[in-house]
């Protein structure tokens, strides 16, 4: 009888929308299916959509723990995370469109952050490819591999800029750099979504973790952040707002309080920012039990007054809290919450299931066909493969690489062997069966392997769970016995190439005076043992750059390429009393935008099209970049600015502009970009945001410090 009454209910409110043709189409400012389903929906069933419980997992894989399975039933979850499989999903599904009184599909939401089932290398990885359209590809795959496994929505891209390598989440996002990070957010957000939200292989992007969530102090995850909210604009949001200005429609507010105030509860990012300055139209959910944590932060004095708190903040879903749950209903009816409020946070999620078709066809995301068909299939693992290569960077080489195909080579080191690693943290539905061969095993392959060889690779780094959620490290060198045995290597005259694997910067500073040849080779990923291969034999000439600095101890840190000159800066060898250290030099290890090649590029000097422009005019700067070594190769052309003078201080150099090209032997390239008004704008002394006119530097180079400058000026 029961059921009757619901499946008739949801046939009603959908086949009003449906046999207009519009439920799942926006008309004017909304979806006619989500107007109809406001008009009858209790408060309690509004609640239940701002409601996101996690399945349980299992070994063999998902379950859902009775009450949650009631709760779907009643109305009061609307929303399922870490449950996936077609048939899986479907099942869900079915208990949410059949068994409810209203029958709205639930959402479902994953982690898939560098791939699904076929795991690309990990993000900050990508981002040394300083590949858009690489980047936009991987996330194209992982959403059709994990749509195809009934999911809807990930909790990606992670767009947290970061300048602390002590944070073992510098390796989810894209590194120090607002611009860079900022074409990376877009270009995930756009894999992803693709432009229609509602076909069936693309995926409802969540931007994380609003906001500034990469800047913990002293880099211990969770910890307080602070920083002036020109700083904040200037150098951490502009990732968040591309990836916003993209088309994704979530984002997730971040663990951290900013400026005393979790950002969970804070109004001035969610409202001030987010939806009135940025214009964003879709739902914030939390960070898991973000709500609750306001207690412990000494924000709310208990869970009901942190759900009034998020809520009157604009904080439309609750993961995993369940104080929505347990006490909206109860705010509204104390009159602390208004049940227009509920009203935004309920319509603004059911608007995005409508985006995503769901009220056309539940079913349309578990399809079991296209599972078996579209996962880790040849074409992905060969796409993983190659941007596997594209991520990793040479570090330093002092001719050892590219090794000879069929010479014997020792392989040694705790990685060599693993192919758990390769895979990182946030693995998706990856699995170490998926994974073919390990860095010894892809060595193998190509070459007899000999322990007595002279030359070694040695493959160190991290254990990859000392990277992601809760896994700061106070120290960011290797492992001590990893050092010792490149050591030991030395001390027996070996030739050695240090290959490492790990998800943050390190310092490395002992290990480049030793080793011949370093290579950053991060987490790679699925196909990750094949790729080390491909660069270490030459079948890749290496193209990856730093999108992050590496410091030569910790005492740098934070050290990054955007730093200001300061009122005494370091110019004179003998001077005491200058902006520097008295044990090590100012400049990092490795400096942001570096990354070697097999073969070598020489850059022209930069030639600009005129000494000035005004207003919203424009000028063009053009270099000649030559391959003048003996192979193909591609290298990064990189462009960095200097405001001489500005109401507020100005970084040295900030890059504005990158350009990949690749070249053949003896081949020379002009590569142009355009400066105009939008690239020398900044927040202003009066936080308006806009150029100054004045002087200013540019450089042209293929790494922050290996550039050539020239000069121009902006005026009236
Ligand atoms: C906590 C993490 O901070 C966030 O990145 C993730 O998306 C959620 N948990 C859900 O797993």
């Amino acid at each position: 009888m029961r059921k009757t009454f619901i499946a008739a209910s949801f046939a009603a409110v959908v086949f009003v929308a449906v046999s207009c043709g519009t439920a799942g189409r926006r008309t004017g400012s909304t979806y006619p299916v989500v107007d109809s389903l406001m008009r009858v929906m209790t408060l309690e069933e509004k609640i239940g959509q701002t409601v996101l419980f996690t399945s349980d997992w299992s070994v063999t894989g998902p379950t859902m723990r009775t009450g949650y399975l009631d709760d779907i039933r009643a109305g009061r979850c609307g929303n399922i995370f870490n449950a996936y499989t077609a048939d899986y999903t479907r099942e869900l599904q079915r208990v949410a469109v059949e068994e409810t009184r209203l029958g709205i599909p639930l959402l479902f939401g994953y982690d898939v952050i560098h791939g699904f089932r076929t795991i690309f290398p990990i993000n900050l990885a990508l981002s040394c490819t300083w590949d858009p359209a690489s980047v936009e590809e991987s996330a194209r795959i992982a959403a059709r591999e994990a749509t195809a496994a009934g999911l809807h929505w990930t909790f990606s891209p992670m767009c947290d800029i970061c300048v602390e390598p002590r944070w073992g989440r510098i390796s989810e996002g894209s590194g120090e750099d607002a611009f860079l990070g900022s074409a990376l957010a877009a270009a995930m957000t756009r894999g992803y979504q693709g432009d229609d939200l509602s076909a069936d292989n693309t995926l409802l992007a969540c931007v994380k973790h609003y906001a500034a969530y990469g800047a913990p102090q002293a880099g211990r995850d969770y910890n307080t952040v602070d920083m002036s909210e020109r700083w904040l604009r200037e150098f951490y949001l502009p990732p968040y707002k591309a990836a916003i200005d993209a088309g994704a429609l979530s984002v997730m507010a971040s663990f951290n309080e900013l400026d005393g105030v979790p950002a969970t509860a804070s109004k001035h990012l969610m409202e001030d920012i987010l939806r009135d300055e940025w214009g964003f139209k879709g739902f914030v959910v939390t960070d898991y039990t973000g709500i609750n944590e306001m207690v412990c932060h000494g924000y709310a004095a208990d869970e009901e007054d942190a759900a009034s708190l998020a809520v009157n903040a604009g904080i439309d879903m609750d993961m995993q809290s369940a104080a929505y749950m347990n006490y909206l209903k109860g705010l509204v009816e104390a009159g602390k919450v208004s049940e227009k409020t509920v009203d935004d946070c309920c319509r603004r999620v059911l608007e995005v299931k409508a985006a995503l078709g769901l009220f056309e066809d539940p079913y349309r995301y578990c399809s079991a066909e296209r599972e078996a068909a579209e996962t880790l299939t040849d074409q992905n693992r060969a796409a993983a493969r190659r941007i596997a290569c594209e991520s990793m960077v040479l570090l330093s080489n002092n001719g050892i690489l590219p090794l000879e195909k069929g010479r014997p080579v020792a392989v040694t080191g705790p990685l060599a062997d693993s192919k758990n690693d390769l895979l990182a943290s946030w693995r998706g539905a990856g699995r170490v069966e998926d994974v073919p061969v390990s860095v010894l095993g892809a060595i193998r392959e190509v070459n007899p392997v000999s322990a007595s060889a002279g030359t070694v690779v040695l493959v160190a780094g991290e254990d990859c769970r000392w990277s992601g959620e809760a896994a700061s490290r106070s120290d960011i060198r290797l492992p001590e016995e990893q050092t010792a045995l490149l050591r030991q290597l030395k001390a027996q005259r070996k030739k050695v190439v240090l290959v490492v694997m790990n998800g943050r910067p390190l310092d490395l500073s002992e290990e480049s005076q030793l080793a011949d040849a370093i290579l950053e080779a991060w987490y790679p990923g699925t196909m990750g043992g094949y790729a080390v291969a491909d660069v270490l034999f030459g079948d890749f000439n290496p193209s990856g750059k730093l999108s992050v600095t590496f410091p030569r101890n910790l005492g740098q840190v934070p050290i990054y390429h955007y730093a200001k000159n300061t009122g005494r800066p370091y110019v004179h060898p003998e001077a005491k009393y200058e902006s520097r250290y008295l044990d090590v030099p100012n400049e990092p290890l490795y400096a942001f935008g570096h990354g070697l090649s097999y073969t070598d590029f020489t850059y022209g000097e930069p030639e600009l099209s005129a000494a000035s422009f005004s207003g919203e005019g424009s000028i063009t700067v053009r270099t000649s970049v030559s391959n003048t070594g003996s192979r193909a190769g591609t290298e990064t052309v990189q462009l960095y600015i200097r405001d001489l003078v500005g109401s507020v201080t100005r970084p040295v150099k900030q890059l504005k502009g990158f350009r990949k090209v690749s070249l053949a032997p003896g081949e020379t390239e002009e590569v142009s970009f355009t400066i105009d008004k939008e690239t020398l704008s900044f927040w202003r002394q009066d936080m308006s945001f806009g150029p100054e006119t004045g002087d200013f530097k540019l450089f042209v180079g293929g790494a922050s410090d290996k550039v050539k400058e020239a000069q121009f000026s902006y005026t009236e």
